[in-house]
């Protein structure tokens, strides 16, 4: 479908249940990110945190055949990181990405965290990061275009020094996990699908210290720079109001 996608007040109570459930796991994996923890530990505590929830269940699950709940992308992986054994490391840096499904509604969100100590540049990239994803909220209501998204977070982006991972977008949800529209991180203020009220997106600045450019790991998931510098990723759905934004998860 290339048009948008409105939500009825039913399916906007649906989607703000499973976007708490959402934004409370991400913020539990934000607890128990520490050294000596594996990404395996993170899903099982996400899948179980998830399902605790009548109705609730991981909505990346299946999807396109992925196994896990979480997809935890350490370092020099940008995203759709597969959960394993890898055992977390003081001075990582990990995104959490994460759905829940409920009443059908799909949500989705990643938040960045710290393995404790980070370097500097491992701090502004998260900081950045997040400021950019913030930046992008701050201009969302109806009527904003793709496009003003889009150039927000490259002006947050670049003009902190750093580069966008051009090839990995936003995109609506709510009906299935990816919809109309893609939400590119870099374009032109004014250009683009205009938003309508009550439609549901995933913004998503995933950015890098290095160079633009990704490839793809050995486990046919897991996306990584190319130049093997750092990434981050910081995700929300969204609500489009008439006169602003809300933040499902
Ligand atoms: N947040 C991810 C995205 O928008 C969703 C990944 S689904 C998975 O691409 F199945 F690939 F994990
Ligand atoms: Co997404």
């Amino acid at each position: 479908m290339s048009s948008f996608q409105i939500f009825t007040p039913k399916e906007i109570t649906s989607l703000r249940h499973a976007g708490k459930i959402l934004a409370e796991c991400l913020e539990l994996m934000g607890s128990l990110v520490a050294p000596g923890i594996t990404t395996k530990e993170l899903d099982r505590a996400a899948e179980e945190f998830i399902r605790k929830h009548d109705g609730a269940t991981p909505a990346f699950m299946g999807y396109h055949g992925y196994p896990a709940t979480l997809c935890t992308s350490v370092n020099e992986q940008c995203v759709h990181g597969l959960p394993g054994d890898r055992v977390l490391e003081e001075g990582d840096i990990i995104s959490t990405d994460c759905g829940v499904l409920y009443n059908d509604l799909f949500t989705d969100a990643c938040r960045t965290y710290g393995v404790g100590n980070i370097s500097k540049d491992a701090k502004h990239l998260l900081t950045v990061t997040e400021q950019a994803l913030k930046d992008a909220v701050g201009v969302i209501k109806a009527g904003t275009k793709v496009g003003d998204i889009s150039a927000t977070v490259q002006g947050t982006v670049e003009g902190a020094g750093l580069s966008i991972v051009s090839a990995l977008t936003g995109h609506g949800l709510g009906k299935t996990l990816h919809q109309f529209p893609d939400v590119p991180n870099y374009g032109e203020k004014g250009t683009g699908p205009k938003l309508p009220a009550n439609t549901i997106i995933a913004v998503e600045p995933i950015v890098c210290t290095g160079k633009d450019g990704i490839k793809e790991a050995d486990d046919n998931w897991t996306i990584t720079t190319k130049d093997g510098s750092l990434s981050a990723h910081f995700e929300h759905t969204l609500l489009v109001l008439e006169n602003g934004v809300e933040i499902i998860a």
